[in-house]
């Protein structure tokens, strides 16, 4: 499995409206292709602080702007894009072995992350060195 950032792809959500604001909906293999074991969210970020800076060995994910904005950039080894995210409709699934950073949060930014497995200290990948080894023992297995 040799991900690239071609497949973490923005997802529109559902959006109820209401006449007292909206609702969106995400049910796990409904509206995105895994099962939600976990949520978690990040706030309170100071100003010019950037999270992330990790890659994942097996963990999809569903980043949405639940309020404000921040920037995510993503990165395969050979290919980088960087996405804005901006609206609690639309959310960024970010599948395995892709590097992430979280950049340019908004004051007030609430970033919130859905993802297919509880957390494990040994599916981090936070050294990028040791990501680009991953990536290319994975190309030749
Ligand atoms: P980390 O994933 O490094 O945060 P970010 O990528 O947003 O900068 O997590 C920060 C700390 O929180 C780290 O000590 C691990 C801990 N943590 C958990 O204990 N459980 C979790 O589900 C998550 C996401 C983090």
């Amino acid at each position: 499995m040799q991900n690239s950032v071609y497949d973490c792809v923005i997802l529109p959500l559902s959006k109820i409206h209401n006449r007292a604001g909206n609702i969106t909906i995400v049910e796990g293999q409904t509206h995105i292709p895994f099962e939600v074991c976990r949520i978690y969210y990040l706030y309170d970020i100071p100003g010019g602080e950037d999270r992330g800076g990790h890659a994942h060995k097996t963990l999809h994910q569903l980043i949405v702007a639940a309020s404000g904005s921040f920037n995510v950039l993503l990165d395969d080894g050979q290919n980088k894009k960087i996405i804005t995210l901006n609206r609690p409709d639309y959310g960024l699934m970010v599948v395995p072995g892709i590097w992430r950073e979280l950049l340019e949060f908004s004051s007030g930014a609430i970033c919130l992350v859905l993802a297919s497995q509880k957390y494990s200290k040994d599916d981090y990948i936070r050294e990028y060195d040791q990501f680009i080894d991953f990536k290319v023992r994975i190309h030749y297995k």
